[in-house]
Protein backbone atom coordinates (compact mmCIF):
# COMPACT_ATOMS: atom_id res chain seq x y z
CA UNK A 1 0.00 0.00 0.00
CA UNK A 2 2.63 2.49 0.78
CA UNK A 3 3.43 4.61 -2.39
CA UNK A 4 0.67 3.96 -4.46
CA UNK A 5 -0.40 7.71 -3.10
CA UNK A 6 0.77 10.03 -5.53
CA UNK A 7 0.57 14.06 -4.66
CA UNK A 8 -1.47 15.42 -7.94
CA UNK A 9 -4.17 12.24 -8.66
CA UNK A 10 -5.59 13.05 -11.77
CA UNK A 11 -9.46 12.78 -12.31
CA UNK A 12 -9.02 9.14 -13.03
CA UNK A 13 -6.78 8.24 -9.87
CA UNK A 14 -10.01 10.17 -7.79
CA UNK A 15 -12.13 7.55 -9.50
CA UNK A 16 -10.34 4.66 -8.80
CA UNK A 17 -8.43 5.12 -5.45
CA UNK A 18 -9.91 8.03 -3.65
CA UNK A 19 -13.54 6.91 -4.63
CA UNK A 20 -13.74 6.54 -0.79
CA UNK A 21 -16.60 3.69 -0.92
CA UNK A 22 -14.83 0.68 -1.51
CA UNK A 23 -16.30 -2.39 -3.69
CA UNK A 24 -17.37 -4.17 -0.18
CA UNK A 25 -19.28 -0.47 1.29
CA UNK A 26 -20.91 -0.12 -2.08
CA UNK A 27 -22.36 -3.27 -1.83
CA UNK A 28 -23.17 -2.80 1.83
CA UNK A 29 -24.27 0.44 0.84
CA UNK A 30 -27.05 -1.24 -1.93
CA UNK A 31 -27.86 -4.33 0.25
CA UNK A 32 -29.82 -1.42 2.86
CA UNK A 33 -27.24 0.02 5.17
CA UNK A 34 -28.50 3.25 4.04
CA UNK A 35 -26.36 4.85 2.07
CA UNK A 36 -28.93 6.91 -0.40
CA UNK A 37 -28.32 7.46 -3.53
CA UNK A 38 -25.41 5.61 -4.08
CA UNK A 39 -25.60 3.99 -8.09
CA UNK A 40 -21.85 4.36 -8.97
CA UNK A 41 -19.12 6.80 -8.33
CA UNK A 42 -19.69 9.21 -6.38
CA UNK A 43 -20.60 12.89 -8.55
CA UNK A 44 -18.37 15.10 -6.02
CA UNK A 45 -15.23 13.43 -6.70
CA UNK A 46 -16.14 13.25 -10.46
CA UNK A 47 -16.52 16.67 -10.77
CA UNK A 48 -13.42 17.60 -8.70
CA UNK A 49 -10.27 15.77 -9.00
CA UNK A 50 -8.38 15.99 -5.17
CA UNK A 51 -5.17 17.07 -5.10
CA UNK A 52 -3.72 15.29 -2.15
CA UNK A 53 -2.11 17.70 0.10
CA UNK A 54 1.71 16.23 0.98
CA UNK A 55 3.02 13.97 3.61
CA UNK A 56 4.76 16.99 5.30
CA UNK A 57 1.57 19.71 5.08
CA UNK A 58 -0.32 17.09 7.14
CA UNK A 59 1.66 15.88 9.57
CA UNK A 60 3.40 19.77 10.34
CA UNK A 61 0.18 21.82 10.44
CA UNK A 62 -2.22 20.45 13.45
CA UNK A 63 -4.48 21.15 15.91
CA UNK A 64 -4.12 18.82 18.63
CA UNK A 65 -4.69 21.02 22.00
CA UNK A 66 -2.98 18.31 24.34
CA UNK A 67 0.33 19.14 22.88
CA UNK A 68 -0.44 22.90 22.68
CA UNK A 69 -2.51 25.81 20.44
CA UNK A 70 -0.01 26.66 18.08
CA UNK A 71 -0.18 25.08 14.56
CA UNK A 72 3.23 23.45 14.90
CA UNK A 73 3.10 22.33 19.03
CA UNK A 74 1.41 18.96 18.14
CA UNK A 75 4.57 18.57 15.52
CA UNK A 76 7.32 19.29 18.21
CA UNK A 77 5.95 17.66 21.18
CA UNK A 78 3.77 14.58 20.41
CA UNK A 79 7.03 12.17 20.00
CA UNK A 80 6.27 12.56 24.01
CA UNK A 81 3.32 10.47 23.83
CA UNK A 82 4.11 6.53 23.95
CA UNK A 83 1.34 4.83 21.62
CA UNK A 84 1.98 1.12 22.29
CA UNK A 85 0.76 -0.67 24.12
CA UNK A 86 -3.13 0.66 23.84
CA UNK A 87 -5.77 -0.87 24.47
CA UNK A 88 -9.40 0.79 23.54
CA UNK A 89 -12.33 0.39 25.76
CA UNK A 90 -15.66 -0.71 24.05
CA UNK A 91 -18.04 -0.10 26.67
CA UNK A 92 -22.13 1.21 27.10
CA UNK A 93 -24.76 -1.05 25.33
CA UNK A 94 -22.70 -3.25 23.55
CA UNK A 95 -22.90 -6.97 23.34
CA UNK A 96 -19.52 -7.79 24.34
CA UNK A 97 -17.84 -4.65 26.29
CA UNK A 98 -14.11 -4.59 27.28
CA UNK A 99 -10.56 -3.88 26.65
CA UNK A 100 -9.69 -4.25 22.86
CA UNK A 101 -5.62 -4.40 22.18
CA UNK A 102 -4.77 -1.82 19.17
CA UNK A 103 -3.12 -5.07 17.45
CA UNK A 104 -6.08 -7.38 17.95
CA UNK A 105 -8.39 -4.67 16.58
CA UNK A 106 -5.93 -4.36 13.84
CA UNK A 107 -6.19 -7.77 12.80
CA UNK A 108 -9.87 -8.41 12.23
CA UNK A 109 -10.08 -5.14 10.53
CA UNK A 110 -10.14 -4.27 6.77
CA UNK A 111 -7.51 -1.27 6.22
CA UNK A 112 -8.80 0.85 3.61
CA UNK A 113 -7.52 4.07 1.53
CA UNK A 114 -9.93 6.99 1.77
CA UNK A 115 -8.86 10.24 0.13
CA UNK A 116 -11.09 12.69 1.88
CA UNK A 117 -11.11 16.52 1.90
CA UNK A 118 -11.05 17.53 5.56
CA UNK A 119 -12.37 20.49 6.68
CA UNK A 120 -11.75 22.74 10.21
CA UNK A 121 -13.88 24.79 11.58
CA UNK A 122 -11.29 27.65 11.61
CA UNK A 123 -11.89 27.58 7.70
CA UNK A 124 -8.49 26.13 6.85
CA UNK A 125 -8.88 22.83 4.72
CA UNK A 126 -6.63 19.78 3.39
CA UNK A 127 -7.18 16.76 1.26
CA UNK A 128 -6.09 13.58 3.36
CA UNK A 129 -5.24 10.10 1.74
CA UNK A 130 -6.19 8.07 5.23
CA UNK A 131 -5.58 4.29 5.64
CA UNK A 132 -8.16 3.04 7.66
CA UNK A 133 -11.04 0.72 8.61
CA UNK A 134 -14.72 1.70 8.92
CA UNK A 135 -16.26 2.52 12.83
CA UNK A 136 -19.00 0.39 12.00
CA UNK A 137 -16.88 -2.46 11.40
CA UNK A 138 -15.81 -1.81 15.14
CA UNK A 139 -19.12 -1.33 16.25
CA UNK A 140 -20.49 -4.34 14.94
CA UNK A 141 -17.35 -6.39 16.43
CA UNK A 142 -18.36 -5.33 20.12
CA UNK A 143 -22.03 -5.96 19.06
CA UNK A 144 -24.29 -3.02 19.17
CA UNK A 145 -27.20 -3.57 21.39
CA UNK A 146 -30.57 -2.57 19.97
CA UNK A 147 -31.48 0.31 22.46
CA UNK A 148 -28.24 2.35 21.73
CA UNK A 149 -28.71 5.73 20.10
CA UNK A 150 -25.53 7.36 20.00
CA UNK A 151 -21.25 6.58 20.44
CA UNK A 152 -19.27 8.42 22.89
CA UNK A 153 -15.30 8.75 22.29
CA UNK A 154 -12.34 9.54 24.85
CA UNK A 155 -8.86 10.84 24.01
CA UNK A 156 -6.07 9.24 26.13
CA UNK A 157 -5.65 11.30 29.43
CA UNK A 158 -2.14 11.27 30.20
CA UNK A 159 -0.66 14.69 31.32
CA UNK A 160 3.31 13.23 31.93
CA UNK A 161 3.23 12.74 28.03
CA UNK A 162 0.68 15.42 27.36
CA UNK A 163 2.11 18.37 28.13
CA UNK A 164 -1.15 20.49 27.27
CA UNK A 165 -3.53 18.38 29.66
CA UNK A 166 -1.16 20.35 32.49
CA UNK A 167 -3.45 23.69 31.33
CA UNK A 168 -7.29 24.84 30.92
CA UNK A 169 -7.56 25.46 27.53
CA UNK A 170 -10.19 22.71 27.13
CA UNK A 171 -11.59 20.27 30.13
CA UNK A 172 -9.70 17.00 29.82
CA UNK A 173 -10.10 14.42 28.42
CA UNK A 174 -11.33 15.58 25.23
CA UNK A 175 -14.43 13.78 24.05
CA UNK A 176 -16.86 13.67 21.52
CA UNK A 177 -20.20 12.00 19.98
CA UNK A 178 -21.79 10.81 17.25
CA UNK A 179 -25.55 9.72 16.65
CA UNK A 180 -25.07 6.12 16.08
CA UNK A 181 -26.10 6.50 12.11
CA UNK A 182 -23.41 8.52 11.68
CA UNK A 183 -21.38 6.67 13.24
CA UNK A 184 -22.54 3.58 10.84
CA UNK A 185 -22.30 5.73 7.95
CA UNK A 186 -19.23 3.91 5.92
CA UNK A 187 -17.36 7.17 5.31
CA UNK A 188 -16.98 7.20 8.44
CA UNK A 189 -13.52 5.41 9.61
CA UNK A 190 -11.01 5.48 12.24
CA UNK A 191 -8.03 5.97 10.75
CA UNK A 192 -4.45 4.05 11.05
CA UNK A 193 -2.40 5.58 9.02
CA UNK A 194 -1.52 8.54 6.31
CA UNK A 195 -0.22 8.03 2.51
CA UNK A 196 0.27 4.03 3.66
CA UNK A 197 2.57 4.66 6.66
CA UNK A 198 1.38 4.31 10.18
CA UNK A 199 -0.33 7.62 11.39
CA UNK A 200 2.47 10.03 12.79
CA UNK A 201 1.39 10.94 16.61
CA UNK A 202 0.50 14.91 16.18
CA UNK A 203 -2.12 13.44 13.86
CA UNK A 204 -3.61 11.11 16.35
CA UNK A 205 -1.49 7.87 16.86
CA UNK A 206 -2.29 5.31 17.00
CA UNK A 207 -5.99 5.91 15.77
CA UNK A 208 -8.41 8.36 15.77
CA UNK A 209 -12.24 9.21 13.87
CA UNK A 210 -12.33 10.99 10.94
CA UNK A 211 -15.84 12.15 9.51
CA UNK A 212 -15.21 13.94 6.49
CA UNK A 213 -18.82 15.95 6.24
CA UNK A 214 -18.05 17.79 9.77
CA UNK A 215 -15.96 19.70 10.73
CA UNK A 216 -12.37 18.70 11.74
CA UNK A 217 -12.82 19.08 15.68
CA UNK A 218 -15.17 16.03 15.51
CA UNK A 219 -12.52 14.01 14.69
CA UNK A 220 -11.25 13.10 17.84
CA UNK A 221 -7.53 12.17 17.58
CA UNK A 222 -5.60 8.80 19.97
CA UNK A 223 -8.90 7.35 20.77
CA UNK A 224 -8.81 4.76 23.81
CA UNK A 225 -12.56 4.54 25.05
CA UNK A 226 -15.78 3.98 23.16
CA UNK A 227 -19.17 4.30 24.59
CA UNK A 228 -22.60 3.55 23.28
CA UNK A 229 -25.38 5.10 24.66
CA UNK A 230 -29.00 6.18 24.64
CA UNK A 231 -28.12 10.01 25.26
CA UNK A 232 -26.92 12.90 23.25
CA UNK A 233 -23.05 12.60 24.79
CA UNK A 234 -20.92 15.71 25.77
CA UNK A 235 -18.99 17.04 23.35
CA UNK A 236 -15.30 19.09 24.54
CA UNK A 237 -16.05 21.97 21.92
CA UNK A 238 -19.30 22.39 22.61
CA UNK A 239 -18.87 22.35 26.10
CA UNK A 240 -16.18 25.15 25.77
CA UNK A 241 -18.81 27.22 23.79
CA UNK A 242 -21.73 25.70 23.30
CA UNK A 243 -23.14 28.88 21.12
CA UNK A 244 -20.10 28.31 18.56
CA UNK A 245 -19.77 24.51 18.64
CA UNK A 246 -22.89 22.15 18.47
CA UNK A 247 -22.82 18.57 18.45
CA UNK A 248 -23.54 17.92 14.60
CA UNK A 249 -20.97 20.38 13.35
CA UNK A 250 -21.51 19.31 9.69
CA UNK A 251 -19.45 21.52 7.16
CA UNK A 252 -21.97 24.28 5.95
CA UNK A 253 -21.27 26.91 4.15
CA UNK A 254 -24.64 28.54 4.62
CA UNK A 255 -24.55 28.33 8.46
CA UNK A 256 -22.04 30.94 9.27
CA UNK A 257 -19.47 30.81 12.59
CA UNK A 258 -21.22 33.32 14.94
CA UNK A 259 -17.11 35.37 14.53
CA UNK A 260 -16.27 34.33 10.69
CA UNK A 261 -17.98 32.97 7.54
CA UNK A 262 -17.66 29.47 6.60
CA UNK A 263 -18.29 30.50 2.72
CA UNK A 264 -14.82 29.47 1.83
CA UNK A 265 -11.99 28.31 2.87
CA UNK A 266 -8.01 28.10 2.71
CA UNK A 267 -6.22 25.36 1.12
CA UNK A 268 -3.20 24.78 3.44
CA UNK A 269 -0.04 24.61 0.98
CA UNK A 270 -1.40 26.59 -1.33
CA UNK A 271 0.63 29.34 -0.80
CA UNK A 272 0.21 32.83 0.75
CA UNK A 273 -1.54 34.69 -2.14
CA UNK A 274 -3.79 31.63 -3.35
CA UNK A 275 -7.24 31.67 -3.88
CA UNK A 276 -9.92 30.86 -1.18
CA UNK A 277 -12.11 28.01 -2.51
CA UNK A 278 -15.54 27.73 -1.90
CA UNK A 279 -16.61 25.52 1.08
CA UNK A 280 -18.71 22.29 0.11
CA UNK A 281 -22.30 21.94 1.68
CA UNK A 282 -21.58 18.34 4.23
CA UNK A 283 -18.03 18.86 2.70
CA UNK A 284 -18.96 17.61 -0.54
CA UNK A 285 -20.36 14.75 0.36
CA UNK A 286 -24.38 15.44 0.46
CA UNK A 287 -25.37 13.07 -2.09
CA UNK A 288 -24.01 10.32 0.53
CA UNK A 289 -25.25 11.96 4.05
CA UNK A 290 -27.67 14.64 3.36
CA UNK A 291 -30.36 11.92 4.25
CA UNK A 292 -29.33 11.38 7.62
CA UNK A 293 -30.69 14.94 8.45
CA UNK A 294 -33.88 15.21 6.20
CA UNK A 295 -36.49 17.31 7.71
CA UNK A 296 -33.92 18.92 10.58
CA UNK A 297 -33.28 22.49 10.22
CA UNK A 298 -29.48 22.45 10.10
CA UNK A 299 -28.96 26.34 11.77
CA UNK A 300 -30.92 25.05 14.83
CA UNK A 301 -28.92 21.50 14.82
CA UNK A 302 -25.55 23.15 14.34
N1 LIG B 1 -8.60 15.52 19.11
C1 LIG B 1 -8.02 15.76 20.31
N2 LIG B 1 -7.94 14.76 21.19
N3 LIG B 1 -7.54 16.98 20.65
C2 LIG B 1 -7.63 18.05 19.79
O1 LIG B 1 -7.21 19.16 20.14
N4 LIG B 1 -8.38 18.84 17.59
C3 LIG B 1 -9.45 18.69 16.60
C4 LIG B 1 -9.42 17.30 15.96
N5 LIG B 1 -9.24 16.28 16.96
C5 LIG B 1 -8.25 17.84 18.51
C6 LIG B 1 -8.69 16.52 18.20
C7 LIG B 1 -9.41 19.70 15.57
S1 LIG B 1 -9.90 21.27 16.01
C8 LIG B 1 -9.04 19.43 14.28
S2 LIG B 1 -9.20 20.59 13.05
C9 LIG B 1 -8.48 18.13 13.92
O2 LIG B 1 -8.35 17.25 15.03
C10 LIG B 1 -7.10 18.34 13.30
O3 LIG B 1 -6.63 17.14 12.77
P1 LIG B 1 -5.20 17.12 12.06
O4 LIG B 1 -4.23 17.78 12.97
O5 LIG B 1 -4.89 15.69 11.80
O6 LIG B 1 -5.36 17.91 10.78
Amino acid sequence: MAGRWKNDLTENDVTLEGSYLSRRSLLAGMAGVGLAGVTGLPTVAKAEALKANTFEEITSYNNFYEFGTGKDDPAKNAHMLTTAPWTVKIDGMVDKPGDYQFEDIMAKMTIEERLYRFRCVEAWSMVVPWNGFELADLLNLAGVQSGAKYVAFETLYRPEEMPGQKTRVLKWPYVEGLRLDEAMHPLTIMATGIYGKDIPNQNGAPLRLVVPWKYGFKSIKSVVRITLTDKEPPTSWNRANGREYGFYSNVNPEVDHPRWSQASERRIGGGLFAKRVPTLKFNGYETEVASLYDGMDLTKFY
